[in-house]
């Protein structure tokens, strides 16, 4: 059944994110049918094994094993071919050898699949990129889609159909995983059944030939099952379709990334500052946090927190209560919470009011709240009672030490209890510390899907995600996206860009650069070249004093290291005296240098340096980058990237990102730095590149800052381009 009206596209490279649209990505998730070709009556075998999940899961639609020997698999009747099946047949599940999957995808065309799951291996991921297209387009000509190849399967409460060769045992719930790695996806199955964690799905992408996290996060965010989505990400490959997919995700859905790869600092060819900087995985994490996603630092961590997210209701407010038995675990919390940016409540007059009536007069009512080591379990249950009723403390972070006086006996009952209580209102965690029967008691009320945590960090880091999700969706949506902030005149780049790329030059001249950052808002310091002496003089009183001079060869790079550059010359002596002594200086460090003459260029006046770039990355396309100049960016690396293209709010928090920030917000009685103008250069320049793809790399370096309302300066501009194929 070939589809020529089908979609017209299903590259991930380019196709729409969002496939939920139009409703066939449901099928996927809910078939009527599934074919599981390659199936196999020896237990051994990937083929069985798929299909006996698919029985033992319940699967409620039906089950076709397709094997040219025939037979049964697990009870069930197996087709000799595809083409004897009756009724739809929605998604075929390929576990054949990859030589033979060729053929079979064009007779599941012809069959009417919708979904192509490919389990197979030997494809890109050992080189063979040659067959994995050949599967795409013959899948493309008959309008389905693939899932994989190179993959463990994909999960579906919806329909409970395990149609993985995992262990089994899924529970149902809310969780949804996507993963590149197929052993850890493998892996996680058996985790997840073992803390008892329900998933919505589970969808193995492996080489992502067509479908990706993308497609499926347009699918997810509709879903109603799934309330969290975990992604585990090893390499992006479409990254400004994933970026989208995740702005618009994270407004409904919490979700929660781990990705590999955090050490390959600097992995990209450095052209330039924003190049070298740019390692693959700082603009990652940064892009991620713009999308307000939660990177978890292990697998572990991003598990607490989708368990916790998965049930926790979102807060009203962002000011947290801690109860504790212990001085100590409650300071350990409140540095957790300063780590994990959690407000504590305090309101010192309402703390006194609310809980001075549940503890000891030697406790402390103060947040944290230290009911003491005398503590029982009913003080614990009126405090967190109390705290859960009163109105702006809106989260509760409850801690137990373990003391001889407290009788546990009735403690898994006090969690169950308050959790039920605080489940739909507020947002609380509990931490326990202690010996064996601590131990048991969290491992008992955790498989009910309690937050309790050993560690008081891991409690309140669980907590500090969903405030980070929450925070996000509060923000208004970034509106750079859709374009109009900044009208660029992109007509006078193109027009400079095609003339310099008829040169077959890849770089920009300062003269052409210039005309760029006048369309970015910004002028360059007036320059001119002198030939003579006499040039020199008059140049620099045209200009007007103080000037800077620099030699003009394109024989010497490194023009300071020649003596090829004066600064800050006041006055005609100056100008004479500068001249002589570039010249002189530069002959006798490159004798052989041919001497265009000398520049002479307007001194910037004096302000805080920063470097403004932008470029295109290799993963996630078209991207901004902000960071102070000299050591702050040389040594500390301290920059903050953007996907662009992004809005003025965006900018903002993207500048407010740095270490060195405050340098900007004035310290040591300084006035405040122009941050509005930087954000806007930054919201021009991400227009920019994002509307111009021929342009590879920008730097502004340095954009001098002045002072509040007295805007920015830009002393150099360097402009890569891709030049048009063919010209050289
Ligand atoms: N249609 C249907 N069944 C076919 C077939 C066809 N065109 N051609 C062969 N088969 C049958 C075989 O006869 C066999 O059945 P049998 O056990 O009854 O003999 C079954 O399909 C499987 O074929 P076989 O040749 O035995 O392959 P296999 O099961 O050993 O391996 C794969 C097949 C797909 C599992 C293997 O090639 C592979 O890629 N393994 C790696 C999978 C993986 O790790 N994926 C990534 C996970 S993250």
């Amino acid at each position: 059944m070939r589809r020529d009206e089908g979609r017209e596209c299903m590259s991930s490279e380019c196709c729409s994110t969002n496939d939920a649209g139009d409703g066939t990505m449901d099928l996927l998730f809910r078939p009527r049918g599934v074919a599981v070709i390659g199936a196999s009556s020896n237990p051994g075998k990937i083929g069985y094994r798929i299909v006996a999940n698919m029985v033992a899961s319940g699967y409620d639609g039906r089950i076709v094993p397709i094997n040219p020997k025939g037979g049964e698999v697990d009870g069930i009747p197996v087709l000799k071919s595809l083409a004897d099946a009756e009724g739809p047949i929605d998604v075929a599940v390929i576990s054949i050898p990859a030589p033979l999957v060729a053929d079979t995808v064009r007779s599941c065309g012809e069959a009417g699949v919708r979904h192509l799951v490919i389990v197979t291996s030997g494809f890109s991921e050992v080189g063979n990129t040659e067959d994995e297209r050949d599967i795409v387009r013959v899948a493309r000509e008959y309008g389905m889609r693939v899932l994989g190849p190179n993959i463990f399967g994909v999960y579906s409460a919806k329909s409970a159909m395990d149609a993985t060769f995992g262990p089994g045992g899924i529970e149902p719930g809310h969780v949804a995983i996507v993963t590149q790695s197929g052993a850890l996806g493998i892996a996680m199955i058996g985790k997840t059944a073992g803390e008892s964690l329900g998933l919505s799905a589970l969808v193995s992408v492996g080489n992502k030939s067509d479908i990706d996290e993308a497609d499926l996060l347009g699918y997810l965010a509709d879903d109603e099952a799934t309330r969290v989505i975990l992604l585990y990400i090893e390499g992006v490959k479409a990254g400004d379709r994933l970026v989208r997919a995740l702005r618009e995700t994270t407004r409904r859905k919490h979700v929660v990334v781990i990705k590999s790869g955090r050490s390959q600092r600097g992995a990209m060819a450095a052209a330039s500052h924003t190049g070298s900087l740019a390692g693959a995985d700082d603009v990652f994490d940064d892009v991620m946090r713009q999308c307000g996603v939660l990177r978890a630092e292990s697998v572990q961590e991003a598990f607490n927190w989708v368990r916790f997210l998965s049930s926790a209701p979102l807060p009203s407010g962002r000011d947290a209560v801690i109860i504790t038995n212990g001085g100590g675990i409650g300071v350990l919390a409140t540095d957790a919470c300063e780590k994990h940016d959690v407000a504590l409540f305090d309101d010192q007059l309402l703390l006194k009011e609310t809980f001075s009536g549940v503890m000891p007069d030697f406790g402390s009512s103060k947040n944290p709240v230290d009911l003491t080591g005398q503590a029982s379990a009913d003080d614990y249950r009126k405090a967190l009672d109390a705290a859960r009723v009163t109105e702006g403390m809106d989260a509760t972070i409850a801690l137990y030490c373990e003391t001889g006086l407290f009788n546990t006996a009735g403690f898994s009952a006090l969690l169950r209890e308050t959790y039920a209580q605080y489940e739909t209102e507020k947002p609380i965690v509990f931490s326990l510390f202690g010996g064996e029967r601590v131990e048991r008691l969290i491992r008992d009320v955790r498989r009910d899907g309690i937050p309790v945590f050993g560690d008081v960090y891991e409690a309140v880091s669980a907590l500090g995600a969903l405030y980070s999700s929450w925070n996000h969706r509060r923000q208004p949506a970034d509106e750079g996206a859709r374009g109009g902030e900044a009208a660029l005149d992109l007509a006078s780049v193109r027009d400079v860009l095609q003339k310099a790329g008829a040169t077959g030059r890849g770089f920009l001249l300062p003269q052409e650069a210039a005309v760029v950052a006048d369309v970015l808002g910004l002028s360059l310091p007036t320059s001119r070249i002198a030939r003579t002496l006499d040039d020199a003089v008059r140049l620099a009183n045209e200009i007007g004093y103080p000037v800077v001079m620099k030699i003009v060869s394109k024989d010497i790079i490194h023009k300071s290291d020649a003596g090829g550059v004066a600064v800050d010359l006041e006055n005609d002596n100056e100008v004479v005296d500068a001249y002589q002594a570039i010249l002189q200086s530069c002959r006798a460090a490159v004798p052989d240098a041919v001497i265009d003459g000398v520049e002479i260029v307007e001194m910037v006046s004096a302000g805080v340096e920063t470097i403004v770039g932008a470029r295109q990355d290799g993963s996630f396309g078209p991207v901004v980058m902000f960071g102070l100049g000299g050591i702050y960016v040389e040594v500390m690396k301290d920059v903050a990237f953007r996907a662009a293209p992004i809005d003025e709010k965006t900018a903002n928090r993207m500048i407010g990102d740095i270490r060195a920030y405050p340098l900007l917000l004035g310290v040591r009685g300084e006035s405040r730095k122009d941050i509005d103008s930087i954000a806007a250069v930054l919201v021009r320049l991400s227009q920019l590149i994002a509307q111009c793809p021929e342009i590879t790399d920008i730097e502004i370096n340095p954009l001098v800052v002045y002072d509040r309302g007295q805007g920015v300066k830009a002393v150099d501009v360097r402009i890569l381009f891709s030049v048009p194929k063919g010209v050289k």
